[in-house]
């Protein structure tokens, strides 16, 4: 299975780093969300689910986590612990994100606004969709 990190550009100088996101440049699809998860909690495992369409795009830009990222026939854990690159999540991958850390931020860019109708939070269900694809 493909795992494709995006390298961020850092803008450093010696007052210290900048990152810019930009749509269509180093981000490969309209922003049309962004959001972040903090303050999680030890032992929480988080998302559990896949989209049927949506791209994103998740950086841990302070801290760290896991990712289990799952294509149906492949299983691949990943640690993002590094806001220079971000992990691009292509539609119809189950995800799961645990083990954060206490000072993790994750903030995730999406293509399209919140929608629960594109979501998919049944594992078995999830197979049955891509088995199909
Ligand atoms: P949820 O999808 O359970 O988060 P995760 O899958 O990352 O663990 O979302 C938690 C809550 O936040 C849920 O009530 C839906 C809401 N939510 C929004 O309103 N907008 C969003 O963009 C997202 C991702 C979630």
């Amino acid at each position: 299975m493909e795992i494709n990190f995006i390298p961020l550009q850092i803008h450093g100088d010696e007052r210290g780093s900048l990152i810019a996101l930009e749509e269509s440049n180093n981000i490969p699809f309209a922003i049309k969300r962004v959001y972040y998860i903090f303050n999680t909690g030890k032992n929480i495992r988080r998302g559990l689910h896949a989209h049927k369409n949506l791209k994103q795009i998740a950086i841990a830009i302070c801290g760290s986590c896991d990712f289990l990222l799952d294509n149906g026939s492949e299983r691949v854990e990943i640690k993002l612990d590094d806001p220079t690159k971000g992990l691009l999540i292509d539609s119809c991958i189950w995800r799961e994100m645990y083990n954060f850390s206490e000072d993790c931020i994750l903030m995730v860019l999406a293509n399209a606004i919140y929608e629960e109708a594109d979501y998919i939070r049944d594992y078995n269900t999830f197979l049955n969709e891509v088995k199909n694809v």
